[in-house]
């Protein structure tokens, strides 16, 4: 949306920042501090996986999480959206918005998305606030991810029946500098997941 636009939609908007209940009341409620973990990597490169299991184990231990991802919110709140660059950056939008209401909340959130491009990962980052927000790197290289093809989506990408799929004919600009590194083709899920965890811990509590 233009700015010129989006100023004139806010014009009679009066939000309220200083709540009865705020974050930190709703954190000592939890006993958690909230955290926001935004995984990137390719379709099909573990990110909802690994995602998944690190709740497992942060409910285990007593922490309440909320898994956000690409492939589910596009069937809700974002089922309005394709894949071309301006509707990536949307998606982007609003997950890192939705991050933010539950990181507001003091929830320990994953927000899994493609989220291919440096530009796309700073804006969730400027969203959510850098302190809060935590890359994660999922490094699956595209000819693992194409291999596996646990959706089908890579071959028809290659067959011309997807366009703008992401590592065949839409770019991936892998994260230079990511808090948490996974190349998952060096170790097994179970040390993945650890490698997540032990990043956490130390944060939420
Ligand atoms: S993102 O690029 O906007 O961050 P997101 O993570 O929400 O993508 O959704 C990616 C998922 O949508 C993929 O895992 C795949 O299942 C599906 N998908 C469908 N079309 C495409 C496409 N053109 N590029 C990438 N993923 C696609």
């Amino acid at each position: 949306m233009e700015k010129q636009e989006t100023d004139r939609r806010m014009k009679h908007i009066h939000p309220v920042f200083d709540q009865i209940m705020g974050r930190e009341e709703k954190e000592r409620l939890l006993n958690q501090r909230g955290l926001v973990l935004w995984f990137t990597g390719l379709s099909g490169s573990g990110k909802t996986t690994i995602a998944r299991h690190v709740e497992r184990e942060l409910a285990a231990e007593g922490l309440l999480t909320q898994v956000l991802d690409g492939d589910n919110i596009r069937t809700g709140i974002n089922s309005n959206l394709g894949f071309s660059e301006e509707d990536r950056q949307e998606n982007i939008r609003r997950i890192a918005e939705v991050s933010r209401l539950f990181l507001q909340c003091g929830v320990v959130t994953l927000a899994c998305a493609i989220s291919p491009t440096r530009r796309m990962r700073a804006m969730a980052r400027e969203i959510i606030s850098a302190e809060d927000f935590l890359e994660v790197f999922v490094d699956t290289p595209l000819g693992v991810c194409e291999a596996r093809d646990v959706k089908g989506l890579y071959r028809k990408a290659r067959a011309g029946e997807i366009r703008n799929f992401t590592g065949i004919d839409a770019a991936f600009e892998a994260p230079p500098n990511p808090d948490i590194h996974i190349r998952t083709e060096e170790r097994p899920l179970g040390e993945c997941v650890r490698m997540v965890l032990d990043a956490v811990r130390s944060r939420v509590r």
